[in-house]
């Protein structure tokens, strides 16, 4: 059901306004507020039920309606002196006395209108290909905290699947907000002007500098219930974290869930570390049983991802423990385990579980749609070092020396001969611990720190390449 009224058409299931065909943007509250009165057309609607259809109570301020109503008049160049749409009546409520013609159907639309405010095609969140595996906690977390805050970001170690359990949560949280879910994929874009410049075209508005762009975007998506899911910030998270500040400030329900291997630093930022997928729960300790091994998401995602390549393969008591290690040499992390299944095609567990020494070479693989940098470890881990400092990268190579994970104490001694002070140590391992490079363990007396092991033999390369590993290795 839809209405005319006069030159204008209401068209509440599409949220469109129109006149003549071309859009009026409403923002939702007025919108709803103007199909009350066009809906009871001719008949006097009073405040009080304006405000229980519109807000669900009345405990809102009379200048949030008065507000509304002045925006719907407006928007049909009416005059409340002398109403042709509109009709106050004087502490009571108001009446919509302007022409009506109830539309059965909906006029078919014109090509290049929006049917609602919705993100365009470019900026739709991508469909689901594969199911996500685990992470039923972690997206239970992750929903849980947008119910108390407006900015999320998913912050892990690069390949650990935080764009995967973004884009889910996304999708689970989309019937929240009805001013649709924006998603912007943000890993090739160099600046956070290029983001505005995204968004505001996708809002459709045209291009000019950063402080003009910001004052006419701000007013589009004030009052607007939408999630704009801003994936791989790693490059320019500062920039797109002042960007976000000034978008919350400036709106009252715009929510932002971030993606990145460092936070992206702004006032209001909630934090969410994504662990690695949980291994076997006895792994550690030798004690295997094939039920512990089978229900690990790290396995789960093994096998998953060997099936789809060799159907008829199967863990059996006799390869699960193969299976198990080879997750555990991989941390869990999703990528990892992702390009060690393609080798599968060739290889038994064992030969593949040997091969993981020369894990930089041997897990590549080609898989079309996968992100450039997801094509082998290597170019991965390139993209996460190049985020470092010069000097959080000489430090990386250093402590990959600890095969166990340090303590404060013992990175300490081994800074002090690149020439660092206690401060000067915790400030860089600082950087490298928000860079998700470094895991802190808590722990009595003193928290651990240890690197993934993909992370550390990577690291170690490094060192090796710069001559540096027998200076270190003197001072441990
Ligand atoms: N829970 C999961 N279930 C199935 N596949 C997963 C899961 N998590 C990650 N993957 C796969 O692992 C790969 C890496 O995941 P993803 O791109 O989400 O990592 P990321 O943390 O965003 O990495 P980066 O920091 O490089 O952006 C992808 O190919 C993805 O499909
Ligand atoms: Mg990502």
């Amino acid at each position: 059901m839809s209405y005319r009224c006069g030159d204008f058409h209401l068209d509440p299931a599409n949220r469109r306004f129109t006149r003549q065909g071309a859009a009026i943007a409403l923002e939702p509250k007025t919108l709803a507020v103007l199909t009350q009165l066009v809906s009871r057309a001719g008949t006097l609607v009073t405040r009080d039920e304006i405000l229980d259809a519109v807000w669900g109570h009345r405990h809102v301020t009379p200048s949030a309606l008065n507000r509304r109503i002045a925006l719907a008049r407006q928007a049909f160049s009416d005059d409340a002196d002398e109403p042709k749409y509109i009709q106050t009546v004087h502490g009571a409520g108001y009446r919509y006395i302007g022409p009506l013609e109830l539309m059965e159907r909906q006029e078919p639309t014109l090509p290049g209108q929006t049917l609602r405010f919705e993100a365009p095609l470019s900026a739709r969140l991508p469909a689901r290909v594969e199911s996500l595996i685990g992470r039923k906690h972690d997206l239970a977390t992750l929903t849980e905290l947008f119910r108390s805050h407006r900015a999320v970001t998913v912050v892990g170690t690069g390949g650990m699947g935080k764009t995967q359990c973004a884009l889910e949560c996304a999708r689970n949280l989309a019937a929240a907000f009805p001013d649709g879910v924006w998603f912007f994929d943000l890993a090739p874009m160099q600046s956070g002007a290029e983001w505005l410049h995204a968004l505001a075209a996708a809002l459709a508005i045209p291009l000019t500098d950063v402080p003009e762009l910001l004052s006419k975007v701000l007013p589009v998506l004030q009052n607007r219930r939408a999630l704009l899911l801003v994936d791989n910030c790693d490059r320019i998270a500062s920039e797109v974290g002042e960007l976000v500040s000034r978008l919350l400030r400036g709106t009252d329900a715009l929510h932002v869930l971030a993606t990145s291997q460092k936070p992206l630093n702004f006032a209001g930022e909630q934090l969410m570390w994504l662990p690695p997928l949980a291994l076997p729960q006895d792994a550690r300790r030798g004690r295997l049983e094939m039920c512990d091994i089978e229900s690990a998401p790290a396995v789960q995602m093994l096998l998953t991802r060997i099936k789809s390549i060799q159907p008829h393969f199967n863990l059996t008591a006799a390869n699960a423990p193969t299976v198990a290690e080879i997750c555990r040499r991989l941390d869990g992390m999703p990528l990892a385990l992702e390009l060690a299944a393609a080798r599968f095609a060739l290889l038994s567990p064992e030969q593949a579980l040997q091969r993981l020494d020369h894990r930089f070479r041997f897990l590549t693989g080609d898989t079309a749609g996968r992100d450039p940098r997801h094509r082998n470890l290597l170019a991965m881990l390139d993209w996460s070092y190049s985020l470092l400092s010069s000097e959080e990268q000489q430090l990386l190579g250093w402590l990959s020396i600890f095969v166990q994970g340090w303590t404060i104490d013992a990175a300490n001694h081994l800074a002090g001969s690149l020439g660092h002070d206690l401060e000067k140590v915790l400030e860089i391992l600082g950087g490298l611990v928000s860079k998700s490079l470094v895991a802190v363990k808590p722990g009595l007396p003193a928290p651990r720190y240890h690197l993934l092991e993909t992370v550390r033999e990577y690291a170690l390369e490094r060192l090796r390449a710069s001559d540096e590993e027998t200076r270190a290795r003197a001072h441990t």
